[in-house]
């Protein structure tokens, strides 16, 4: 068992302060935002993420999980602390730091003996010497004497899945210039029985960044395929089943559609991008990477403004608003995205979303938020898939054919099978799914 402090309650922090805390360990995870922790106190989750409420309590009645903004309360006694803070991006896509900065100081004025600070949050390469170089300046020797290390471990958790993918990870990933420090870090994972890697501080820090930037890049790959396949004939999701069966290829992160959104993707991408800039490179790819990116949600306005002549006075119903099922987190959603280009060319704009309602009220202006995907289709010109719920598997799409002013359907997450629909009498798009017909017809290519 150990005494951990965890700082930073989004949901990097909290996933792995509740996971830390069920594997047994003596968890505080601290947070500047006063109302934040009051509401945690209360058992009230700042984030919706699948299973999380029911961790957090079970473990706070077990006394392994304790909520504060005291920060003496919270590494008094810490062996780890934890900095799982925000780095959102700055205005030329670098990381912004001021947050780890926040929590490297305040550890080096209030911790004592010796601590290991572990930077879990998405760092830039180079950020551990530079937490290193705050915490001794800061300390600058004063007594008593901090004996500290810094351990950089990269955390490869997706939203709507945070909890699995900490306590099933397909590897750790440890950094340190302290070889012995990253050792006593992945004694904290050991009952996980996953590859543990350790390396040095710079590395953790770059695996962390290229992993994010080639699952991008996988996506944008796909979606740059998808738009070949429409001008040719041929369907992106078989392509996608074809090329997955290839062992080196695999069939994850394969979907094509609206493209990448998310708290992680857009910054991180922007954020080695910016590196590779200031460092005398050109990323040409992960330009191109994030210009398909951009693009696919450009592409579905063209097909409305196709299919409907003039977007203005439009109405067109979104459904999904978040960046992926199962989170209420809309930061760079392709819904959003989406939404303000119509708006810009005249569209009226309804739409739902199972969790995001209240995030999206926050950002959202001159939309009908809705409570149903049937109010959405209520009188619209269009119905926009942009998130794959669930519980857009199955709609009723006979009441919906009746519902909406023209029947034009904008699959943007090929979530739906165009035969049923087509049958109905809707005009279906989807994102690269050509059809064999034109083979079947003329045999040309
Ligand atoms: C991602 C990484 O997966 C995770 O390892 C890292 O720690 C944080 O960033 P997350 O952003 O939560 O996780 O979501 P993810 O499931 O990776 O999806 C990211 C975006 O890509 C979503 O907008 C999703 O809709 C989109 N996506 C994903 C596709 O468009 N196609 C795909 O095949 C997969």
């Amino acid at each position: 068992m150990s005494k951990i402090c965890v700082i930073g309650t989004g949901y990097v922090g909290l996933v792995t302060g509740a996971c830390f805390a069920d594997l047994g360990n003596e968890v505080t995870c601290l947070d500047v935002d006063q109302s934040r922790i009051e509401r945690l106190k209360q058992g009230i989750m700042p984030i919706y993420e699948p299973g999380l409420e029911q961790l957090v309590a079970q473990n706070v009645r077990a006394g392994r999980l304790a909520f504060t903004t005291d920060y003496r309360q919270a590494l008094d006694g810490a062996e780890f602390a934890f900095i799982a803070v925000g780095t959102p991006s700055g205005v030329d896509g670098e990381a912004d730091l001021q947050y780890v900065r926040m929590a490297a100081e305040a550890i080096a004025d209030i911790a004592k003996g010796h601590i290991i600070i572990v930077n879990k949050s998405t760092v830039p390469v180079g950020t551990g010497d530079w937490v290193t170089d705050i915490i001794r300046k800061r300390r600058n020797g004063t007594r008593p004497l901090l004996h500290f290390s810094v351990v950089s471990n990269p955390e490869f958790l997706r939203e709507g899945s945070a909890i699995n993918d900490f306590m099933y990870p397909d590897r750790v990933v440890l950094g340190s210039t302290d070889r012995q420090a990253a050792s006593k870090v992945a004694e904290l994972y050991v009952t996980l029985r996953c590859p543990i890697l350790i390396t040095d501080l710079r590395t953790a820090e770059m695996i962390k960044y290229a992993s994010n930037a080639f699952l991008a890049t996988r996506i944008s790959f796909i979606n740059e395929i998808a738009n070949i396949c429409e001008e040719l004939g041929a369907d992106v999701q078989e392509v996608a089943l074809g090329m997955g069966y290839d062992k080196r290829i695999g069939p994850a992160f394969l979907d094509a559609g609206l493209g990448w959104g998310g708290s992680c993707f857009p910054k991180d991408v922007k954020a080695l991008a910016h590196m590779a800039v200031l460092h005398g490179t050109q990323p040409q790819l992960l330009q191109a990477v994030m210009e398909i990116n951009r693009n696919q949600r450009r592409r579905v306005v063209y097909k409305l403004r196709k299919a409907l002549n003039s977007l203005d006075e439009k109405v067109i119903g979104i459904l999904g608003l978040s960046f992926k099922p199962n989170t209420d987190d809309i930061r760079e959603a392709p819904a959003i995205d989406l939404i303000h280009l119509l708006q810009n060319e005249g569209a009226i704009i309804k739409a739902y979303d199972p969790q995001a309602m209240e995030n999206a009220r926050q950002v959202l202006k001159r939309v009908k938020l809705c409570e149903t995907p049937y109010e959405v289709a209520q009188d619209a010109d269009a119905l926009v898939l942009a998130t794959e719920w669930n519980e857009f598997k199955q709609l009723d799409f006979e009441r919906i054919y009746q519902l909406m002013r023209q029947p034009i359907i904008m699959d943007g997450r090929n979530l739906w099978n165009p035969e049923p629909l087509r049958s109905i009498g809707f005009t279906y798009f989807g994102v690269g799914r050509g059809t064999n017909n034109h083979i079947l017809n003329n045999n040309q290519p």
